[in-house]
C-alpha cells in the first residue's frame, strides 16, 4: 500500500470503507483522519493535544518523548456499572453482567453517536490484538474522535498500515466505535479533556453476536482504548469459546532456573493487584532470572504438542502508577523513562512526573492531576489513586525474546490470587484440573480504585474476569473444564491459589512479597518438576514448612505457620460463601463445581 500525506492512509477492503462512511454519517465529523501509525504522525498529534492543553510536554532531558494528561475528575475509571453486553438474550450473559436488549441499545446509541463528533476529527485506528502472523490474531478498527486515545492505541497495540496491509481486501475486523460525546459547537471553544460529564451517559457496549463495540462518553482507559478490555477481553472470551481457546485476565513470565530451566507461568488477579509487579519482578533468590511476556492479558490456546499456549496480545502496559517505585517494580520505573504518556499523576516544577508511594521524596510543590497547587501534607493525593502509565512492552528491561512469537510460550503453571487480609495461604496446589477450576471460580479479592465503586470490600471475581467476560459465568466455567479433554490431561499446566496480601492480627502484611515472591515461584517451579515437597491437606497441596526457600529472608516463625496453615474455620466460612456466591449460576453452574466445593466441605469435616 503507497503512502500519501499524513490521515489519508487507504485500505482496498470494501466494508472497511463502507463502515467508515456509515460512522461518518453518523458522527458528522468535520474531518476524517486515518492513521498510519508511523512517529511522524504520533509527533504531529501529540503537537496537536499540547496546543489544545490535552498533553504537558515532560521535560525532554528527565523523560524523553513523553506527556502528561491529566483527564475531567468524572473520567478516571472503567465504569463497570455502564458496561453492557447485548447479546440476544439475558441468558446469554448471566447474572454478573449488565445485560440491555440489542435492538433498543443500538437505538439508544445511534441516538447519542448521531452528530457526536461534530466539529471534531474522526481517527480510522486499524490495529491488531497479537502478533500480525499468530493464528488468533483479531484486527480491528477504532474509530475515535479522542487524539489521546490514538497516540495510547499506538503504544498497546499494533496499529497503523501495517495492519490494513495485512486485512487486505477481503479479510474481516472488529469494527470499535468510540466518541467522547463532546459535540463542538461552531466557535466553541474546546477544553483539555472533553467528555461526557453525567455518569448515566457514558455506555461502553459490546454487540457479542455481531461482534462489535460501541463506547460513547468517556475517554479513559478501557472505556476508550477499545483494544484492551473491551475486545481483547469481553468479545475475545465470547469468541474463543467458540473457537475453543481462552481469552484470560491474566500475565505471563518466564522464570528461568539457576540451571537454565526455563518454565512459563500465567496469572490472573483482579485488577491493581500488583499483576505489573509480579510480570516485571526482579527475584530475590539468587540465580533465579524473571522475564515478562504481559502484564494484562494472556490468550491461551491448544498447541499441536496437547500443552496450553499463552499469547500476549497487548504491545504495551496500561499500569496503575501509585505504588509503582523503584522498590516495588524497579522494570516497570525503566520501561516508563521514556516515550510514555502518564495520566492523572501529578507534575512537578522541573517538568517530570510524581505520584504518592513513587519511592521519590514529595516535592515541596507540585501541580496535582485536577490541576491545582499541591503542596505535602495538604490533605490531597497529587495523583488520583488510578493513575496510569502507558509505556511500550519493548522498552521493558526484562521483555521476553519470545514475547512476540506467534505461537505463545507453553504454560507450565497457572496461578490465580486476589487481596486476602485473612484465610487464603500464602500458595495453595490445586489437586487437579477439576479443582483448580473451583479455585479459579472462586477467586475473590478486596476491591481497588481500578473501577468506580467502594474500594476495601471483599467481592468475588472468578479468574479475575467479573468484569471482563464476555457471557454467562457459568457457562465461561464449563469452558474451563472443558480443557481437560480439549488438551491432554497430563500436559495441562498445574493450578495454583496464591495470596501475597496475607495480614496478622495487628494489621501487618505477613510476606514481604514483591521479590521475594520469586521464592513461591520457585516452589512452583519445582513441584512442576516433580521436586518440591508439600503436604495434603483439605483445601490442596500446600509446602512443607521447609518447602520454600526462606533462605536469606527473616521470616519469623510464627509468620511461616500462619502463611502455611489451614484456618478450617475461616475456610469453613468460605465455603458457604462460595455455596451463595454459587446460587447466582442456578442450574446452569457446572456439576463438576459443585462437586468440588462438596468435597471441600467434606474434607474440611
Ligand atoms: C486494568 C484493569 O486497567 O484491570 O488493567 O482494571
Ligand atoms: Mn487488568
Amino acid at each position: 500500500m503507497s503512502k500519501s500525506k499524513l490521515g489519508t492512509c487507504k485500505t482496498p477492503n470494501q466494508s472497511a470503507l463502507a463502515w467508515v462512511e456509515e460512522m461518518t454519517k453518523l458522527c458528522q465529523p468535520d474531518r476524517i483522519f486515518w492513521c498510519d501509525g508511523s512517529e511522524q504522525e504520533n509527533q504531529m498529534l501529540c503537537e496537536l493535544m499540547v496546543q489544545s492543553g490535552t498533553l504537558t510536554k515532560l521535560n525532554e532531558k528527565l523523560r524523553p518523548g513523553s506527556y502528561l494528561a491529566c483527564s475531567h475528575p468524572s473520567d478516571v475509571a472503567r465504569v463497570e456499572d455502564r458496561t453492557f453486553i447485548c447479546a440476544k438474550f439475558k441468558d446469554e450473559v448471566g447474572p454478573t453482567n449488565n445485560w440491555a436488549d440489542p435492538t433498543e441499545m443500538k437505538k439508544t446509541l445511534l441516538g447519542l453517536f448521531n452528530g457526536s463528533m461534530k466539529g471534531r476529527t474522526m481517527y480510522v485506528i486499524p490495529f491488531a490484538m497479537g502478533p500480525l502472523d499468530s493464528p488468533i490474531c483479531k484486527i480491528g478498527i477504532e474509530i475515535s474522535d479522542s487524539p489521546y486515545v490514538v497516540v495510547n492505541m499506538r503504544i498497546m497495540t499494533r496499529m497503523g498500515q501495517a495492519v490494513l496491509d495485512k486485512l487486505g481486501a477481503d479479510g474481516r475486523f472488529i469494527p470499535c466505535l468510540h466518541s467522547i460525546g463532546a459535540p463542538l459547537k461552531p466557535g466553541q471553544k474546546d477544553i483539555a479533556w472533553p467528555c461526557e460529564p453525567d455518569p448515566q451517559k457514558k455506555y461502553i457496549v459490546h454487540f457479542p453476536d455481531e461482534p462489535s463495540i460501541w463506547s460513547y462518553g468517556s475517554g479513559y482507559g478501557g472505556n476508550a482504548l477499545l483494544g484492551k478490555k473491551c475486545l481483547a477481553l469481553r468479545i475475545a472470551s465470547v469468541v474463543a469459546k467458540k473457537e475453543g481457546w481462552m481469552a484470560e485476565h491474566m500475565l505471563i513470565l518466564c522464570l528461568t532456573s539457576p540451571r537454565g530451566k526455563k518454565h512459563y507461568l500465567a496469572a490472573a488477579f483482579p485488577s491493581a493487584c500488583g499483576k505489573t509487579n509480579l510480570a516485571m519482578m526482579r527475584p530475590t533468590l539468587p540465580g533465579w532470572k524473571a522475564t515478562c511476556l504481559g502484564d494484562d492479558i494472556a490468550w491461551i490456546r491448544v498447541g499441536q504438542d496437547g500443552r496450553l499456549y499463552a499469547m500476549n496480545p497487548e504491545t504495551g502496559f496500561f499500569g496503575v502508577a501509585p505504588g509503582t517505585s523503584k522498590k516495588s517494580n524497579p522494570n516497570a520505573v525503566d520501561t516508563f523513562a521514556k516515550n510514555s504518556i502518564f495520566t492523572n499523576v501529578a507534575l512537578t516544577s522541573d517538568g517530570d512526573v510524581w505520584w504518592e508511594d513513587s519511592g521519590i521524596p514529595a516535592p515541596a510543590k507540585a501541580i496535582d492531576w485536577e490541576g491545582r497547587e499541591w503542596t505535602p501534607g495538604n490533605g490531597r493525593k497529587a495523583a488520583h489513586p488510578n493513575s496510569r502509565f502507558t509505556a511500550p512492552a519493548s522498552q521493558c528491561p526484562v521483555i521476553d525474546p519470545d514475547w512476540q512469537n506467534p505461537e505463545g510460550v507453553p504454560l507450565s503453571a497457572i496461578l490465580f490470587g486476589g487481596r486476602r487480609p485473612s484465610t487464603i495461604p500464602l500458595v495453595n496446589e490445586a489437586f487437579n484440573w477439576e479443582h483448580g477450576v473451583f479455585l479459579g471460580s472462586a477467586c475473590g479479592s478486596e476491591t481497588t480504585a481500578a473501577a468506580l465503586g467502594q474500594a476495601g470490600v471483599l467481592r468475588r471475581d472468578p479468574f479475575a474476569m467479573l468484569p471482563f467476560c464476555g457471557y454467562n459465568m457459568a457457562d465461561y466455567f464449563a469452558h474451563w473444564l472443558s480443557f481437560a479433554q480439549r488438551a491432554g490431561r497430563s500436559k495441562l499446566p498445574k493450578v495454583y491459589f496464591v495470596n501475597w496480601f496475607r495480614k496478622d492480627g495487628n494489621g501487618k502484611w505477613l510476606w514481604p512479597g514483591y521479590g521475594d515472591n520469586s521464592r513461591v515461584l520457585k516452589w512452583i517451579c519445582e513441584r512442576v518438576e516433580g521436586a518440591a515437597k508439600a503436604q495434603e491437606t483439605p483445601i490442596g497441596n500446600l509446602p512443607t514448612p521447609d518447602g520454600l526457600d526462606l533462605s536469606g529472608l527473616n521470616l519469623p516463625g510464627e509468620d511461616l505457620k500462619q502463611l502455611l496453615s489451614v484456618d478450617v474455620a475461616g475456610w469453613k466460612k468460605e465455603a458457604d460463601d462460595i455455596a451463595s456466591y454459587y446460587m447466582r449460576f442456578g442450574d446452569n453452574l457446572p456439576d463438576a463445581l459443585s462437586q468440588q466445593l462438596d468435597g471441600l466441605r467434606e474434607r474440611l469435616g
